[in-house]
């Protein structure tokens, strides 16, 4: 079954989110979804030739988990948007934060450092399935650095296309931005 590009377009008129911006990201990421089809039906293709023992079909192979995170990192990033920006006080990720982090902000300086770290990737709040611990993670591109057995609860991508329209190369501001938006009752939707 193929996946679907989903429609963020009621992120529309965000705060600190320009239209042009938006439009541009969806686009990208209709790119992705569109490439993980393609990608997964080549590969389909290439095993039922026996051309498995390929180059092609290694590097096809390879660059699935490009394709597939990208695809699936962004529909994790739009979906934690449009929120108030406000972490519920009393809630369970609250409690969370602090045990694992010894207080929100202790939290949000280390993700906000981790995203504003040199390079294109992105910064995910991660959730141990192991043992329910909280970890701030850098992904670079989509693919590498992901933990293992982790579910993502936040992502933010810092990638340029993310917030150079309107931002510049001030991405701090666009943290900012990106922060005044979260959606925390999803991101705590996300936790187990
Ligand atoms: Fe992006």
């Amino acid at each position: 079954m193929a996946y679907t590009a989903k429609d963020y377009s009621a992120l529309i008129g965000m705060h600190g989110f320009s239209e042009a911006l938006l439009r541009n990201h969806f686009t990208l990421y209709q790119g992705y979804v569109t490439n993980t089809n393609k990608v997964l039906d080549g590969l389909d293709a290439l095993i039922k030739d026996g051309k498995g023992a390929t180059p092609e079909f290694a590097e096809m192979k390879r660059r699935l988990g490009w394709e597939f995170d990208g695809m699936r990192l962004h529909e994790f990033y739009f979906e934690n948007l449009d929120g108030e920006g406000v972490v519920p006080k009393d809630g369970r990720l609250a409690a969370k934060l602090a045990e694992d982090f010894g207080g929100y902000e202790n939290w949000e300086k280390d993700f906000k450092a981790t995203g504003a770290m040199r390079g294109i990737g992105w910064a995910v709040l991660y959730q141990d399935a192991a043992t329910g611990r909280l970890l701030n993670f850098w992904i670079n591109e989509h693919d590498t650095g992901h933990p293992a057995g982790c579910a993502p609860l936040l992502i933010m991508d810092v990638f340029e296309h993310a917030f150079m329209i309107d931002y510049g190369l001030k991405r701090p501001d666009y943290i900012a931005a990106f922060f005044a938006n979260i959606n925390w009752k999803a991101v705590e939707g996300r936790l187990r």
